[in-house]
């Protein structure tokens, strides 16, 4: 998008196919999305915005696998048209693999009706501190061993845009960093990615 009329930043074009969606992640970062993602089976995204991870989960799941998407988009200027959300849903019909399922409403809500096993968890919505420890605390005990929760924005990195205060990174540094969470392992760090891998029972690093 560099060297892209501002104008066209706006999420209609993307709706159009004037312009791809828009990642909110680096190259780095999507290639390590896939990795992790390639051939699970039960994936989550909670925050999809356009829909440029959620491109990349699909792609890279199981023929056989479900992706739940969630997010209110709440965000758009124009909620009766809501640009964001058709912009995510036109990029992500664009691949046919699994099957995707959408769930328009705020993690915290969604979670109160959850009950199956997730192998893939993305954890990219409410940033906030208090948001990013709700999504963890409700949501990380449906995944499965083996499984693995991917946090975005969740560490610093030279000539990074991350910072030690932010939420994501907190969090990161409080369960997995300053302490090691007891059946849970940091397995990768890509820039602000971080990927952490639930161990089998019983395991001992
Ligand atoms: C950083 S963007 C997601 C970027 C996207 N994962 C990507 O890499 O292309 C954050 C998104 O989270 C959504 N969001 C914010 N709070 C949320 C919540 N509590 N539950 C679900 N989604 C939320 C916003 O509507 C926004 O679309």
């Amino acid at each position: 998008m560099k060297g892209t009329h501002a104008l066209l930043r706006h999420p209609v074009f993307a709706w159009l196919g004037f312009r791809p969606v828009l990642g909110q992640h680096t190259a780095a970062e999507h290639s390590a999305l896939s990795k992790w993602a390639t051939g699970r089976s039960s994936l989550v995204e909670i925050g999809v915005a356009e829909g440029a991870s959620a491109v990349a989960l699909r792609e890279a799941m199981s023929a056989e696998g479900t992706l739940w998407l969630i997010d209110p988009f709440h965000l758009s200027r124009e909620r009766w048209f809501n640009a964001t959300k058709r912009a995510a849903h036109r990029a992500v019909e664009g691949c046919r693999n699994g099957r995707v399922i959408w769930i328009e409403k705020f993690s915290s809500v969604a979670v109160d009706d959850w009950k199956g096993p997730i192998d893939f968890l993305f954890i990219d919505g409410d940033h906030s501190e208090t948001g990013i420890q709700q999504d963890w605390d409700k949501w990380h005990r449906f995944v499965v061993s083996g499984g693995v929760v991917v946090f975005h924005d969740a560490a610093t990195f030279p000539g990074g845009w991350t910072r030690e205060d932010w939420g994501p990174v907190r969090l990161v540094d409080q369960l997995f960093r300053e302490q090691a969470l007891p059946g849970w392992r940091i397995a990768q760090q890509v820039y602000s990615l971080v990927v952490v891998e639930r161990l089998p029972e019983g395991s001992q690093l």
